[in-house]
């Protein structure tokens, strides 16, 4: 979501006549995105700042946006004294305007007028959620794959999470804007969209998003509707969708990944734990056979549907059999890929309040074991690949070996391969696979 937040404000700069440096050295502005949704992410946008303040090769303007400027209010002026401005998350919209302003009192300068602190409510709508930058380069990933962000803040609430605090409250984008802002996508290249929320399946449940006289969409239809008319945009070839809840599991869903051609087999489902008795402590609303109910469903029509998901390690009271829990529900959910956070305590959240007792030391160490079984279970899954024929939108030179290309299937797994004559970024090719090892599958065009 920062990625895309970050990527709407260079766009609106770029459109206000802004021009985009080579790098941090020769930029006359530098806008830092922050996270606050652990400790450690603040503290690096923080020091980021300080840093990039500290820095007296330029006259500069430095600002900080994002959710770490919503928790520390105006106290984020007292961490970095020199910052010029400081923007919540859902009123990104102002920065070209405050930088003008800016601009205008003299910055870099001459600092006339006092810092700019802009904090959104609850409830605000940021401007420019839809812009993208004009003509990215042909060679980039911009090009041909792009974010949309359907769903702002959220309303779930859960007990470790400061995200509903500083992203605000659920509000999903009328479908009209939605629709015609992937289409506008598709026309000037764009083959793949991501849409994005903290809690995406909920999309038109808090707030109507469709507004055709049909009266308000159930929740188990307004999110496979969006992606049903999505289906219909010329040009578009995949769309896939972060994060994912349980609860938004429907029949309804599984249908339209069963019925869609462009709608990827690919699933964010955070599940933060395995035991029952944290779940219940995090308020997540399931429970872990509901967990693995929603698991099954998905599996039974495509048993190579890629899951990946987040964990929590450590939170607080979390015993030596909780932790084997999430464990062996890792293992039966056989998940594709894993994301393992250590517990952080966040200001102001409910768990925040109890004792964080799990030892640091034990938390890395349940994080090392997470990680160690998600390797040899990603290796186990990625072998059931071998010999299939994957479609794989295709990115460029892979990283390590530019002889071979990289690119990603439908489970947004990566496939590397290489090419036997010239071949575009952005197109569709079909891969063999010869090769699975953990993070990767290699294989040669079919
Ligand atoms: N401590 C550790 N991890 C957290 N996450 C959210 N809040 C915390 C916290 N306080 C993790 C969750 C979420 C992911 C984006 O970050 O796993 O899914
Ligand atoms: Fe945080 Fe829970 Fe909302 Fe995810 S669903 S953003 S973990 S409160």
């Amino acid at each position: 979501m920062n990625v895309r937040d970050s990527e709407a404000v260079g766009a609106m700069l770029e459109a206000a006549g802004h021009i985009r440096a080579e790098g941090e050295a020769d930029a006359d502005i530098i806008i830092v995105n922050s996270c606050t949704v652990r400790q450690k992410a603040e503290e690096k946008a923080i020091g980021k700042c300080g840093n990039l303040n500290a820095l007296k090769d330029r006259p500069r303007i430095v600002g900080l946006m994002g959710c770490a400027v919503k928790r520390l209010g105006a106290d984020v002026f007292k961490k970095l004294p020199k910052l010029d401005f400081a923007v919540g998350p859902r009123r990104f919209g102002m920065i070209p305007k405050i930088i003008s302003d800016l601009q205008e009192a003299g910055y870099p300068l001459e600092r006339k007028g006092a810092q700019r602190l802009e904090i959104p409510d609850e409830d605000e709508v940021p401007d420019g959620l839809d812009a993208h930058p004009d003509a990215p380069a042909k060679d980039s990933a911009e090009a041909f794959r792009s974010y949309v962000t359907i769903l702002l803040g959220c309303d779930n609430r859960c007990s470790y999470c400061i995200v509903p605090d500083v992203r605000g409250h659920e509000y999903s984008r009328p479908a009209k804007e939605v629709v015609a802002e992937v289409s506008s996508l598709a026309s000037r290249g764009v083959k793949e969209v991501c849409l994005l929320g903290q809690s995406v399946l909920r999309y038109g449940v808090r707030n109507r998003a469709w507004f055709d006289g049909d009266g308000e969409s159930s929740y188990a239809e307004s999110f496979p509707r969006l992606l049903e008319a999505l289906e219909k945009v010329d040009g578009l070839e995949r769309i896939r969708f972060t994060s994912a809840h349980p609860k938004g599991c429907t029949d309804e869903l599984v249908r339209v990944f069963r019925e869609s051609r462009k709608v990827c087999r690919h699933l964010h489902l955070p599940v933060q734990s395995g035991s029952d008795r944290i779940l219940a402590e995090m308020g997540r609303r399931y429970t872990r056979a509901e967990y693995l109910a929603a698991v099954r469903k998905l599996r039974e029509f495509d048993p190579e549907f890629a899951l990946t998901t987040d964990v929590i390690v450590g939170y607080p009271g979390e015993t030596e059999a909780d932790f084997e829990e999430t464990r062996s529900l890792m293992e039966e959910a056989g998940f594709d890929n894993a994301f393992i956070f250590k517990y952080s305590p966040r200001p102001g959240t409910r768990s925040a309040a109890l004792p964080d007792d799990v030892p640091t030391a034990e938390k890395e160490r349940r994080d090392q074991v997470l990680l160690a079984d998600q390797e040899k279970r990603g290796l186990k899954r990625n072998q059931m690949l071998v010999g299939t024929v994957r479609e794989v939108l295709v990115e460029g030179p892979s990283l390590r070996n530019k002889v071979r290309w990289s690119g990603r299937d439908s489970g947004n797994r990566i496939v590397v391969f290489e090419p036997s004559g010239p071949l575009e970024i952005g197109s569709l090719v079909q891969v063999r696979i010869t090769e699975a090892h953990p993070q990767i599958l290699v294989g040669e065009l079919a």
